[in-house]
């Protein structure tokens, strides 16, 4: 029978196994920490300059292109539209390293 501090411990070990996932970008490495909330938060933490608009999924306006690795988006799929390979920062974040370009 486990005990709570038993799973406190595998809670602690849980997390501190997940990487922080890593922003390659121009050649700069950035980190992702989960109180970015948004990949676009952490651009611009970073002093990564996107244009965006709306900051929801809507307008388009931050799209980037994804080179490498995957993001999800937390609150479902944008509205807005997005070609092959792009991705709208404003409203994903990183599943581990993500490579991009911004135009
Ligand atoms: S800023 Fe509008 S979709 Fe990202």
């Amino acid at each position: 029978m486990k005990s709570v501090n038993d799973r406190s411990t595998c809670l602690k070990s849980a997390q501190s196994s997940e990487k922080t996932p890593m922003i390659n970008i121009e050649g700069k490495s950035i980190p992702f920490h989960k109180d970015d909330k948004t990949l676009l938060n952490c651009l611009e933490k970073s002093d990564v300059e996107v244009h965006y608009h709306c900051r929801d999924g809507f307008c388009g306006a931050c799209r980037v292109t994804l080179v490498e690795g995957e993001i999800y988006y937390p609150n479902g799929e944008p509205l807005a539209f997005v070609g092959e390979g792009e991705i709208l920062p404003c409203c994903c974040i990183p599943q581990g390293n993500i490579k991009l370009i911004i135009e």
